[in-house]
């Protein structure tokens, strides 16, 4: 009998690792914060829970509360998910931090002014509104630019200056039933001047004299 050659057991390998990957990565906990009662509670969970349910997130998933400044990050690199009742607290958890996959929900009837949110990084949105008027979860896919994942690596002291896609949500899509919309602005050196109309977007420190993609989501 002939032995295996090395390249089947290569091939075998980098199977096995491709498989580990999948399982790992399913298996991979979602972040969950939620404000309730002017208290933060941030938690890990394993599965999916309904938007809004805060008894059934305590119970199944592992949460705790966190005070306001400790939950201050700049990043998140797995699912983060957001219900949230207003905007002062979802500025407070999420503007100007890097996220890849977002979910919003809306768990209450107010009504929210039109206030930017600004979010780095941003691959996928959802968005719920349950709570306010009986509609699907919609989903909206902003780019799948692999090849931009290292200039994106999360890192502290850099933060901001590694941001190549930018993206700025209207607080005020939560208050509509239409479908979410987005235009995004490709390799613009210079967005606010692009957009002299949006004079909004110079109050942005962040946007000097790079080159971003600048999505906006409304
Ligand atoms: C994943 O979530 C479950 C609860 O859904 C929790 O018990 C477990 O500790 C979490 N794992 C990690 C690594 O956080
Ligand atoms: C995010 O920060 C910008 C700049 O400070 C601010 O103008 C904007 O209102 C903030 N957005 C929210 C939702 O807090
Ligand atoms: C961009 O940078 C150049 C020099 O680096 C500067 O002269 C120019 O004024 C800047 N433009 C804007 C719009 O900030």
């Amino acid at each position: 009998m002939a032995p295996p050659s090395g390249h089947s057991f290569f091939l075998i390998g980098a199977l096995g690792v491709f498989a580990l990957n999948c399982f790992t990565r399913a298996q991979r906990n979602g972040t969950l914060i939620f404000t309730k009662e002017n208290t933060i509670r941030k938690c890990s969970c394993s599965a999916d829970i309904r938007d809004c349910d805060y008894s059934l997130a305590n119970l199944m998933c592992s949460c705790k509360t966190v005070l306001p400044l400790a939950v201050e990050q700049t990043s998140y690199s797995d699912r983060l998910t957001i219900w949230f009742t207003d905007t002062s607290a979802l500025g407070l958890l999420l503007n100007f931090t890097l996220v890849r996959d977002l979910k919003l929900s809306l768990c209450s009837t107010n009504t929210l002014p039109t206030e930017y949110l600004a979010i780095c990084g941003l691959k996928r949105l959802r968005v719920s509104t349950e709570a306010k008027h009986p509609s699907p979860e919609q989903s909206l896919l902003i780019h799948d630019g692999g090849e931009s994942e290292p200039r994106e690596k999360p890192t502290l002291q850099r933060g901001w200056q590694t941001c190549m896609y930018l993206s700025f949500l209207d607080m005020a899509l939560f208050n509509r039933e239409s479908a979410l919309k987005s235009y995004s602005v490709a390799n613009s050196a210079s967005v606010a001047n692009n957009f002299p109309y949006f004079s909004y977007l110079k109050t942005f420190p962040v946007l000097n004299n790079k080159s971003y993609v600048v999505t906006f989501i409304y």
